[in-house]
This record gives C-alpha cells, sequence and structure tokens, in this order.
C-alpha cells in the first residue's frame, strides 16, 4: 500500500479516521480491581494517539455481561462504569482520533468455571467440550450486546467491534 494511504483519511460507516493507523484491541491489565477503567489505562491510550499518530484505537476486551465465565478485563454491563470510560473517550477525541469499544464475552475458552458456546464441540482452543447454549441464553446475551453497545454510544464512542470467545 502506497504510504500516502496509510496517512490519509478513511470513512468507515458515518465516521472519518484521519489516517489507517490502527490500534487493535490489547488486555492491557490496566483497569481497576472493580474492573474499571483505571487512570493509567487512559494514559495508554491517548499516548498512542497523542505521540504515535495512531487515528483508530480498539479498546480492550470489555465484558458485556460479568459471570463465572466471562475474563474480567474491563465491563461495561452497568452504567456505574459509564464515567470512567467518558474521561477515556473524550481524552482521545481531544487528540482528534476515534475510538471503538470491543464488547466481548469469552465463551468456550473460559479457563474457570462454565465455558458456553454456540456448538458443544472441541476446539483446541478451548480447555474443555463448552456446554451448548440454550435459546434463552442466546436471546440474554443478544439483550447483553445491545445493552453494551448502547451504554458505548451514550459514552461517545464511534463505533463497536463485536467479540465471541475464541479468536485467540
Ligand atoms: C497482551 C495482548 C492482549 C490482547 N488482548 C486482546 C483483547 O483484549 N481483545 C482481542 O480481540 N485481541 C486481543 N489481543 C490480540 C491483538 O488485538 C491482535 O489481534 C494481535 O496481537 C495482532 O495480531 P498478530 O499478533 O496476529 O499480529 C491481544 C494480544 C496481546 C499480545
Amino acid at each position: 500500500m502506497p504510504v500516502n494511504n496509510l496517512i490519509s483519511p478513511i470513512k468507515i460507516g458515518t465516521i472519518t479516521v484521519r489516517n489507517r493507523i490502527v490500534f487493535p484491541p490489547i488486555d492491557a491489565a490496566l483497569h481497576t480491581k472493580g474492573m474499571a477503567v483505571d487512570p493509567r489505562y487512559i494514559e495508554f491510550l491517548s499516548s498512542l494517539v497523542e505521540n504515535n499518530g495512531v487515528g483508530l484505537v480498539i479498546s480492550e476486551f470489555t465484558a458485556i455481561a460479568n459471570g463465572r465465565f466471562w475474563l474480567p478485563a474491563s465491563r461495561i454491563d452497568k452504567d456505574e462504569f459509564i464515567p470512567g470510560f467518558r474521561k477515556l473517550v473524550d481524552r482521545v477525541h481531544t487528540h482528534d482520533a476515534k475510538i471503538f469499544m470491543q464488547l466481548a464475552m469469552l465463551g468456550g475458552r473460559a479457563p474457570t468455571g462454565r465455558a458456553i458456546a454456540p456448538s458443544a464441540i472441541e476446539s483446541p482452543l478451548y480447555p474443555g467440550v463448552p456446554e451448548e447454549l440454550t435459546i434463552d441464553e442466546i436471546r440474554w446475551l443478544v439483550d447483553k450486546w445491545v445493552e453494551g453497545a448502547l451504554r458505548a454510544q451514550k459514552i461517545g464512542f464511534d463505533g463497536g467491534e463485536i467479540r465471541y470467545g475464541s479468536s485467540r
């Protein structure tokens, strides 16, 4: 790709990102004990847009529901998590960059507790054979993703990425 493309703006849906340099979701383990956004996480992501020219940041794995089968990185399953994320989003926006939230759950990869997945199928990425989700659980999870997305929108995130389970 010509370098000019890398540093030229790109439209994603209704937003325009100032360049094509994207920082992927990285679980930085910089949240508070209660899984809220910590000032250190704000400093970390802000430094990428302030000093390193990143145009779009995708926030770390952010749990849409809490439970033994979700890896707790950050959480967005309650309103109490909104203020921390708002500080993060406002800071990133100050520097003319965009930020998406990664709305996530761990599913079949859950290292402890109950592992759930669309099907009870073995995978090298899973510690064991997960339980198949029931129809009610699927409906519940859809609602949780919607609730998380609505909170992200209210906070001011420019977009969202849905992550389910086993990509790494
Ligand atoms: C320490 C660390 C934490 C990560 N956290 C996440 C995460 O929270 N969500 C996610 O989807 N991917 C996560 N990843 C994967 C990265 O976002 C990214 O996809 C990957 O590192 C880049 O691709 P590559 O390593 O195949 O080049 C993480 C990777 C590392 C090394």
